[in-house]
């Protein structure tokens, strides 16, 4: 099926960095979130990103100005039923993203294909609470989504093969790979990368290492970009927590136990970069 406008509920951090990069591959996209200002804030930072992108010389000024161009905010739900695919990229908590589906299947058009961008919540389990179960497929795009390659595509009990089709050419056009992943549990990549930065923490906690000797361990000794407390803030932790949270109980195995000191930090709303402090200050 032909994909020409993409739909993406959310313009927070993944919202935002998807429909970059839908922009760019040249399809029309249309921003939803529940304010004018987070839709404006969105859209400035999206200008900024692409505007990063030319002086690296990875795109041109014309590029920028056409994928811009092409990027429209309303705070309008129902005005995604225009579009053939939806991504949506709201919170990861499954009550607010079941409200979503309820509030927008009704205004959706028969072969408009629905997804979602959650990052561990059961891909079958969302899509029984829409009219399309066959239509519904997860898109987990990583984060931060202009750089990073990789988008995970899963299948619910019921996705059928076109669908599977239409979402991996779309990968495709956005110049990204597709690693299938089966849906259970968090999927491939934070049933692997989770743990670890729980495990992390758990460190933390024990006083085997401070924040700084715990991230240059990993960063000098394993190669990684960034060490995992440090990424633990980029994503979130509330984040962290919620998909420590779903393994722990999709897989009912102590292995997944949230650390306390992680949801301690939570808990004094300390999420991070997004609130300027987590396992670093960012004040
Ligand atoms: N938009 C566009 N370009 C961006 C960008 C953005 N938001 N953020 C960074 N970049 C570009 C920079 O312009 C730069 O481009 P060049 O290579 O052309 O110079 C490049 O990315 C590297 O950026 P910086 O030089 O500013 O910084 P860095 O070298 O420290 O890299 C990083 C930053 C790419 C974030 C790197 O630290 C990294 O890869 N970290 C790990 C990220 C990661 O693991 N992400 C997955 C998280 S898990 C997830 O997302 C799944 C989930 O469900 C939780």
């Amino acid at each position: 099926m032909d994909i020409a406008k993409v739909g993406i509920v959310g313009a927070g951090q993944m919202g935002n960095g998807i429909a970059h990069v839908c922009a760019l591959a040249g399809y029309d996209v249309l921003l939803n979130d529940i304010s004018d200002d987070a839709l404006r804030a969105a859209i400035a930072l999206i200008d900024k990103n692409l505007e990063r992108q030319v002086q690296r010389g990875k795109i041109g000024a014309d590029e920028k100005a056409t994928a811009l161009g092409r990027i429209r905010g309303t705070s309008d739900l129902t005005e995604l039923g225009q579009t053939d695919l939806v991504i949506e990229a709201a919170t990861e908590r499954e009550t607010v993203k079941i409200a979503i589906f309820e509030d927008l299947v009704p205004h959706l058009q028969p072969h408009t294909i629905l997804t979602s961008n959650t990052s561990s919540i059961s891909i079958t389990r969302l899509a029984s609470r829409t009219d399309r179960p066959e239509k519904f497929m997860g898109f987990h795009f990583m984060n931060p989504v202009p750089v990073m390659q990789l988008v995970e595509l899963i299948r619910g009990i019921a996705t059928d093969e076109p669908t599977y089709q239409a979402c991996l050419a779309v990968v495709e056009r956005l110049g990204k790979t597709a690693a299938s992943a089966e849906d259970f549990p968090a999927f491939i990549v934070n049933r692997i990368l989770m743990p670890m930065i729980n495990e992390a923490v758990y460190t933390l906690y024990e006083g085997v290492g401070s924040v700084s000797s715990i991230d240059s361990a990993m960063k000098l000794g394993t190669n990684h970009p960034m060490g995992p407390l440090e990424l633990a803030d980029f994503i979130g932790l509330d984040t962290c927590l919620a998909i420590m949270n779903v393994l722990h109980e999709g897989l009912a195995d102590t292995k997944y136990r949230p650390c306390p000191l992680l949801t301690k930090y939570v808990e004094a709303g300390w999420l991070g970069r997004k609130t300027k402090r987590g396992f670093y200050d960012y004040r």
